[in-house]
């Protein structure tokens, strides 16, 4: 592992959150039935944490010397909430795994910043994961 494949591993990472990002915000404007009063708020919440993932791993690009891709990959926005939170867990469960082995290819590149944020992110993403099954068990 060496920066430079780290820089490119971490463009696509950063592409994800992107995704998630407009996937979260279109989806708590689409979002129809009666979980709508619920759902927009929680959905616009995790917008926002995934805009801040974001940044935090296109600063980390920056750090490492590359310059942060600014392409958020185009989403289509659901009526349905289950299908959401369907789409959700497939998102939280990707980050996770990718993010497990990011953080140790981070570990081989000596990075412990680096590790630590990916972990941190990782482990975020579970709790959502594990949120999302609960809410997914009376569907
Ligand atoms: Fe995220
Ligand atoms: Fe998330």
């Amino acid at each position: 592992m060496d920066k430079k494949k780290m820089i490119g591993l971490l463009q696509a990472d950063l592409e994800k959150e992107y995704r998630a990002f407009n996937f979260y915000l279109q989806c708590s404007i689409t979002v129809r039935g009666y979980r709508r009063g619920y759902l927009k708020g929680w959905l616009k919440g995790q917008a926002d944490e995934e805009l801040g993932h974001a940044t935090a791993i296109a600063e980390k690009i920056s750090s490492l010397g590359g310059v942060a891709t600014s392409k958020i990959p185009e989403v289509t926005g659901l009526k349905n909430a289950v299908a959401i939170l369907k789409q959700a867990l497939e998102y939280e469960t990707d980050v996770v795994t990718r993010f497990k082995q990011r953080a140790q290819q981070a570990d081989e590149l000596g990075d412990l910043q680096l590790k630590l944020l990916l972990e941190e992110q990782a482990a975020e993403s579970q709790g959502e994961a594990e949120e999302l099954r609960k809410l997914l068990e009376e569907a």
